[in-house]
């Protein structure tokens, strides 16, 4: 009898390994014709497998920061709602970032108000990585950075979600030079408007495997040069690894204090951009050759990108995104506050930098490469 109710209480909890296999030796004796398979029976530490309670809407899924985000979830054991416009087969590598059942795709149109609301009914976190370096015939700066925001805000508050996070950008400024800051700027207070509780993340340029700014420049070593506005002496940039971004909205998730914050988020080092592009060609062991090129004439050349018909190499407004010094906000909480250490770029910038590298320098040490000079203001 002891025996019995001791396997009743027991199997109401999750079990570590040696209550199971106890259990699983008892189990003959009170259930004689049921087969556990104790894979179905919760053990072991928090995972892909547990349950965190999180019940996620990732809109932008399919990006960049999308990919490191969903992991991210998956890892904790929250189930991820992706909504997607592309081809499924394109997202084929998200959907080993969660167990089995756990994400969820569906196909959805930021201009039917409908799949929006489908795709955050059963969410209580929506996150919005929606963003686009240029503006195509269907949607404008202003369509993606402030009315889809907008009526992703207004729509999760009308659903009762609790937290709502928006990436922003650390240089989004109504009077910015560049399109792109500018409606970054709008929307945030856009989202502030709808949706008072919103967590506004406000990222520098984020670097990572897929990204496009130190993959940019590293790509330029096909032009001959690098083409810097006033040699890059102008221009000071503070990045940020992605993998601290995806957990600063992580932690923002779990962080009671975190509603109706904005955060800043930035690499812990400032650096010259012809510094740090200097850096990224001495790891890449690739000859750095800078060249001063009058901003006029750089939009000239970078609007014959824009006007092929593929995706366009460099814009006028990536150009005068890239050369905007990254804004200092000593008042307003950072990846610290959400208990991250920020990544320095000679950490982690060789993940992003070794295949620009030639065969013969692929396993070549990073020491090689003197760090980029940092700089204060
Ligand atoms: N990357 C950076 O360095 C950086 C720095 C600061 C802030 N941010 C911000 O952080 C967010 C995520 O950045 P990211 O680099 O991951 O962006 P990304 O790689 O360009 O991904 C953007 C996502 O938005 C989706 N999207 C774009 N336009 C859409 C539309 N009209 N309707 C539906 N979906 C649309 C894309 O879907 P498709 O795949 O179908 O196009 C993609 O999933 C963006 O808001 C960006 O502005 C990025």
């Amino acid at each position: 009898m002891a025996a019995v109710t001791f396997c009743r209480v027991t199997g109401a909890r999750a079990m570590s390994r040696p209550q199971i296999t106890s259990v699983a030796t008892c189990l003959p004796i009170v259930l004689q014709q049921r087969k556990v398979h104790h894979a179905v029976i919760p053990h072991g530490k928090p995972g892909r497998s547990a349950v965190s309670g999180v019940v996620a809407t990732v809109f932008g899924a399919s990006g960049f920061l999308g990919r490191y985000v969903v992991n991210r979830l998956g890892r904790i054991g929250s189930q991820v709602i992706i909504p997607y416009r592309c081809d499924p087969y394109d997202i084929m590598y998200l959907r080993p970032m969660g167990d089995l059942g756990q994400l969820i795709f569906m196909d959805w149109d930021s201009k039917d108000k409908d799949t929006i609301r489908k795709a955050l009914q059963n969410s209580n976190v929506v996150i919005n990585l929606i963003g686009k370096e240029w503006e195509t015939k269907n949607f404008s700066y202003e369509d993606v950075f402030v009315n889809i925001p907008r009526d992703l805000a207004l729509l999760a508050r009308e659903a009762g979600v609790e937290k709502f996070i928006h990436m922003s950008h650390l240089n989004a400024d109504l009077k910015s030079p560049s399109k792109y800051l500018r409606n970054k700027a709008v929307g945030e207070d856009a989202v502030r408007e709808a949706f008072p509780d919103a967590i506004i993340m406000k990222p520098s340029e984020i670097y990572g495997r897929e990204d496009r700014f130190f993959n940019h420049y590293a790509n330029m070593r096909w032009f001959g040069g690098v083409p810097l506005i006033a040699f890059g002496k102008k221009s000071v940039k503070q990045p940020v690894y992605v993998v601290d971004v995806a957990k600063a909205i992580l932690n923002a998730i779990h962080d009671p204090e975190s509603k109706g914050k904005t955060y800043a988020l930035v690499g812990p080092n400032r650096y010259l951009l012809h510094d740090l592009v200097e850096y990224i060609f001495a790891v890449t062991h690739r000859p750095f050759v800078p060249y001063p090129i009058p901003r006029p004439l750089y939009r000239l050349i970078s609007r014959f990108f824009e006007i092929n018909p593929f995706e366009p190499w460099t814009t006028r407004d990536k150009v005068d995104r890239f050369h905007t010094t990254d804004k200092k906000f000593p008042d307003l909480p950072g990846l610290e506050d959400l208990g991250i250490v920020p990544t320095s770029v000679e950490q982690k910038g060789i993940e992003v930098l070794r295949r620009h590298r030639r065969y013969r320098w692929l396993e070549a040490d990073l020491d090689e490469a003197k760090p980029a000079n940092t700089v204060n203001h």
